[in-house]
């Protein structure tokens, strides 16, 4: 607040100093954003990095029904600042992040006085800016139509996109020079109202220069009381749009001054692994408003979840479907046999987790309501706090502690947001009284209420209003179908991970070919951590004989790789525990394998087809290193001299079989040690759609 009061004061003394354009230099000068007008006092800026275009002349500007910041507008520059901090995160990929940038604060003001600020600040790994529309006579209540941010690119760039949807990110990329876009990109949609019409993609948006070494990053920071950005793409022009999810009155936001809108992000490097590296979107979200934050126990998990993918099983314990409106009563129902939520399978599952380490067991299907799905059309579906006849909930949280295993709570919504937020308190309540600590939600189906989007302004303040009230009872969120997150973790840490993209199980469904996992960290997880669900071992779904025919598109090796390429505070371990005795001892790295991390090292990298890791246990002085391919073979060569100097280590390889392929041969994997230290070099075949994974330890 204090600060806030400071920095009016700043622009009240700074606001007669006009500026015709501005240029703001990142801290090591190779990044100059410039802002000014066009002569008709259109709001423009541009991009350049190492006197490169990175993004050509654009427009800037917000249409709402109350006022146009499009054009006659004059620019004033009102303050400048530079910050260089270190913080420490809850959790994640270091223990400590520098957030080092220079920033100003422009206003651009119209005939009649009205102004809006933007707020800029370069990084050495990209930009962020943002619209602020200051406290002012004149302006109070804004119906927001658009906004006009545009980003126009310096060349017939290569992009890795999915297509623009309100409703779902659960789609594959299309990798391809925007030129050629339209022809390439096919054309899934959550449901035909949730398409954005003609050429669209989401972001986090990947693109690559097609000449010279550049990578740049269009996203989010900070996606607060706004609607989710896609992009419009004119191919022709060689520009992207901003395209706000609106409600469907076509309304993008109902804001009231004074306001920010989130951050849009530009991050940039000559190197792939330069955009793996970058910290810029944390670093433009607010800090945590949680203090005492030692109940967010990061932690890997199993669960009651995979049996139902695999065919046959239900989430539901009846098959009687329940159709009478207003009826929630669903203990008299008949049981379908197939229910693996009962407490028998519910123990085998903690007596698993228990022997292995594993500290945590995901039960879904557990509660009251999955009869009705789709029961969207009625006003309630789920319980939240009334589980099925066959689930001994309080029974086996007593056996769960007594194994020092920890049950995690799963809240499906079918998207029935309004309803959630009835339930809430007492859901949380719920999960207190028994001891559950961390909940997964999900919104799968139609938002409820339907005027609304899984990325509209209401939708992203219900996801954060859940987090807030999370946090409230000291309980950590996993959210499924949420809108795509933008680092938002930072200012809620105990909302640790999302889906937002299409997961792994998706292995399930027609499979994920390899070069997705090669491209979504480039993508979905600079937003903040997925749950992908790694730790496939059985990826032939035919040999359950219940229907699925189903193959998951990868080797064993490759699974255990991505607990490093994708990494999440909230991992899990998505296969059956039949399935890991098989192969005790590939399982032994899911056990051994940390989800906190102190240090972090992107080797090698070009987005869809290789990714090299190195990562530092937060909590030992192990290092571990992940490599992945696409469908193509490859030798990853792996340089250690990240380590430090003068000690050795015993690597343990965890790699494909010389005979491995994702398709014909995905369990062959082969195990061997070795002795590395910092001058140690080695080279790893990396099978067809495969992997690799290490561990070191240090030699005592
Ligand atoms: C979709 C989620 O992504 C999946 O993990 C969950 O099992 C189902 N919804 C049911 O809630
Ligand atoms: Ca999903």
């Amino acid at each position: 607040m204090k600060k806030t009061i400071i920095a009016m004061a700043a622009m009240c003394m700074a606001a007669s100093a006009s500026a015709a354009g501005y240029t703001l230099l990142s801290p090591d000068g190779n990044i100059s954003f410039n802002i000014g007008t066009t002569a008709t006092g259109t709001p423009v800026y541009d991009v350049t990095f190492k006197g490169e275009p990175v993004v050509g002349e654009s427009t800037l500007g917000l249409v709402a029904d109350e006022f146009k910041f499009t054009d006659g507008l004059a620019m004033t520059v009102v303050a400048t600042d530079s910050v260089d901090e270190t913080w420490q995160p809850v959790w994640g990929e270091t223990a400590d992040i520098r957030n080092n940038y220079n920033e100003v604060l422009v206003s651009f003001a119209d005939a009649k006085g009205l102004t809006v600020n933007v707020r800029a600040r370069a990084f050495d790994d990209g930009v962020g800016f943002r619209y602020e529309v200051p406290e002012q006579r004149g302006l109070n209540y804004a119906t927001l139509r658009g906004e006009d941010t545009q980003f126009a690119l310096p060349a017939d760039m290569t992009m890795y996109v999915i297509p623009g949807d309100y409703d779902s990110d659960e789609f594959l990329y299309t990798v391809a020079p925007v030129s050629q876009l339209k022809e390439k990109m096919p054309n899934p949609r959550h449901t035909e109202s949730s398409r954005i019409p003609g050429l669209a993609a989401q972001t986090p948006l990947l693109m690559k220069h097609p000449e010279r070494p550049l990578y740049v990053n269009i996203h989010e920071a900070a996606l607060v009381g706004y609607p989710a950005m896609a992009v419009e793409i004119d191919a022709d022009a060689k520009v992207l749009k901003s395209h706000l999810t609106p409600d469907k009155n076509g309304v993008r936001a109902y804001l009231q001054a004074p306001f920010v809108t989130p951050w849009r992000t530009i991050m940039i490097g000559d190197e792939a692994t330069d955009i793996l590296a970058s910290q810029l979107i944390y670093n433009l979200n607010e800090p945590s408003v949680i203090e005492d934050t030692s109940w967010i126990v990061p932690r890997k998990f199993v669960g009651v979840w995979w049996e139902m993918f695999t065919g046959g099983k239900t989430w539901a314990y009846s098959d009687k479907y329940n159709a009478k409106p207003g009826v929630t009563d669903y203990s008299a129902l008949p049981s379908n046999g197939r229910h693996p939520a009962n407490t028998e399978n519910v123990k085998r599952y903690i007596d698993f987790a228990a022997e292995n380490g594993i500290p945590g067991v995901l039960v879904e299907g557990w509660n009251e309501g999955w009869e009705d799905w789709g029961g969207y059309k009625k006003n309630r579906q789920f319980l939240f706090d009334k589980p099925y006849p066959d689930f001994d909930l309080e029974g086996l949280v007593d056996y769960a502690n007594s194994k020092g295993v920890k049950l995690i709570m799963h809240h499906e919504t079918a998207a029935n947001a309004a309803d959630y937020e009835r339930q809430l308190d007492r859901a949380f309540d719920f999960m207190n009284e028994h001891g559950y600590d961390a909940v997964k939600t999900g919104y799968v189906g139609h938002v409820i209420p339907r005027s609304e989007y899984h990325s509209s302004q209401w939708m992203v303040d219900h996801y954060i209003n859940v987090a807030q009230k999370a946090a409230d009872h000291k309980i950590m969120i996993d959210s499924h179908e949420a809108v795509r997150p933008t680092g938002l973790m930072r200012t809620y840490p105990n909302w640790v991970a999302q889906e937002s993209a299409r997961g792994g199980e998706f292995e399930s469904f027609g499979g994920n070919p390899p070069s997705h996992t090669a491209i979504l960290p480039f993508t979905r997880l600079k937003g903040g951590p997925m749950d992908y669900t790694p730790g496939l071992f059985e990826m032939d779904l035919s040999s359950y004989g219940q229907g699925n025919t189903s193959r998951g598109l990868t080797t064993l090796a490759r699974q255990l790789a991505l607990y490093l390429t994708m990494p999440s505070p909230l991992q899990m371990a998505c296969d059956l525990p039949e399935n890991y005795r098989r192969f005790p001892d590939a399982f032994q790295f899911i056990k051994d394998v940390p989800v906190e991390w102190r240090d972090s090292r992107y080797l090698e990298a070009e987005p869809a087809e290789y990714i090299t890791v190195a990562r530092l246990d937060k909590n030992s002085d192990d290092w571990y290193v992940g490599t992945i391919t696409n469908e193509n073979a490859r030798k990853a060569e792996i340089d250690f001299s990240f380590l430090p100097k003068g000690v050795n280590y015993t690597a343990t390889i965890y790699q494909d079989g010389a005979d491995a392929d994702y398709l014909a041969n995905p369990q062959s994997y082969k195990i061997s040690t070795k002795k590395v230290n910092s001058k140690t070099r080695l080279k790893i075949d990396v099978a067809p759609g495969g992997g690799a994974a290490i561990r070191l330890v240090p030699v005592k």
